[in-house]
């Protein structure tokens, strides 16, 4: 079995902090969530690599390089626009070969793996199968109608507004050489792309097998800044551990689950966790509370954070308190001595501030 990963797009719904950097590489509890994808994959015995990549690849293809880090091959596969997830199966077919293969969105995170789903598939003759969860509003997105004998998948639906099930797609697909004749078959949609949705309909008309996968525990696309606070959330819970790499002061107090990475310094500080600091990072005279994850070369003094994502080379000072944020690469976020006694921002497009 092979994999490929989706990681072209556009990521408009996560901007500014899309603006210049790849979706997949903004860190979740401090890993980008590509590499947890790419992890997903390995921990369930696939080597063999395909990642779609769009405008981003340079910056893509330097984090993750060929692959030597999880013991795996990586190839690229260029997309010259974001046409759609079956274009992007479609300039794959060379790569794919006529091999059975996994497709993942490259900015979804899933709890559990997917080693199970991958043994079914491998062992069965089916020729599609597609990985489903039940949400509490299916409306909001594409939806599976199961045959309630047989237990396949008769149709699948976008945003139903009367939806057949509370079934929802997950964004993990399992194809066979199949799926190469429906991608060649179908048309572009109203939003011009080649759809998935459409791929997987033209298998079920044309009499092939596609079958459900329940997925039961947590899933999060972290397409949007309110997504990527829930992700940083669930997998803090998860797999944080107290681990102290770094250096911590005797006047500071580590409270629960920290993981304080090489190098960062904790001064004079309270952390309470869940809670993760990166690789030389510096909090000085700051408290930094449950579920934040402050990436690497950050500098927090004299402030607050809470409940938040802080992205590498930012520098907070004197802001109490912090919370419900994710802030981007390189901010600096400090307090004024100068008058006018105001707010003075420099914010990009896209930018979303609450003041008291
Ligand atoms: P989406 O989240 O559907 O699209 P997007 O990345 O363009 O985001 P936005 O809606 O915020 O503009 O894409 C899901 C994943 O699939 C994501 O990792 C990007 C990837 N993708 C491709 O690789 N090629 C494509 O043609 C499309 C549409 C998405």
């Amino acid at each position: 079995m092979k994999g490929l990963i989706l990681s072209g797009g556009k990521g408009t719904r996560l901007y500014p902090l899309t603006y210049t950097r790849a979706k997949q590489l903004v860190p979740v509890a401090n890993k980008p969530v590509l590499f947890r994808v790419i992890e997903t994959l390995v921990d369930a015995g696939i080597r063999d690599i395909g990642i779609v990549v769009g405008d981003t690849a340079n910056e893509i293809m330097e984090a993750v390089g060929k692959g030597r880090r999880w013991g795996v091959e990586i190839t690229y596969i260029h997309q010259e626009a974001p046409l759609g997830l079956a274009h992007a199966v479609k300039i794959s077919r060379d790569y794919l070969g006529d091999e059975r293969f996994v497709m993942f969105l490259g900015d979804n995170v899933i709890q559990g793996g997917i080693a199970p789903l991958i043994r079914q598939f491998e062992s069965s003759d089916w020729n599609c199968q597609v990985v489903l969860t039940p949400v509490s509003e299916p409306q909001h997105y594409g939806v599976a109608e199961l045959d309630p004998d047989t237990r396949r998948i008769v149709r699948l639906v976008e945003k139903p507004r009367n939806p057949p099930s509370n079934l929802a797609l997950v964004g993990i697909y399992m194809f066979d050489h199949h799926i190469h004749e429906a991608v060649e078959s179908i048309r572009p949609s109203w939003r011009g792309e080649l759809e998935i949705t459409d791929a997987i309909q033209w298998l079920i008309e044309h009499g092939y097998e596609v079958h459900p996968y329940i997925h039961r525990g947590w899933w999060i696309d972290t397409g949007k800044p309110i997504d990527m606070l829930a992700a940083n959330d669930l997998v803090l819970d998860e797999e944080c551990e107290h681990r102290i790499e770094g250096y911590v002061d005797r006047d500071s107090v580590i409270q629960g689950r920290v993981t304080v990475q090489k190098g960062a310094e904790i001064i004079n500080s309270t952390i309470r966790g869940p809670a993760i600091i990166g690789e030389n990072t510096r909090i000085v005279n700051s408290y930094i509370g449950p579920y934040t994850s402050i990436y690497h070369d950050v500098v927090v003094e004299d402030s607050e954070i809470e409940h938040s994502i802080v992205l590498e080379g930012t520098r907070i000072e004197h802001i109490s308190r912090l919370v419900d944020s994710l802030i981007g690469r390189n901010v600096e976020l400090t307090r004024s001595p100068y008058k006018p006694k105001a707010y003075k921002m420099t914010l990009s497009d896209h930018s979303k501030v609450g003041v008291l």
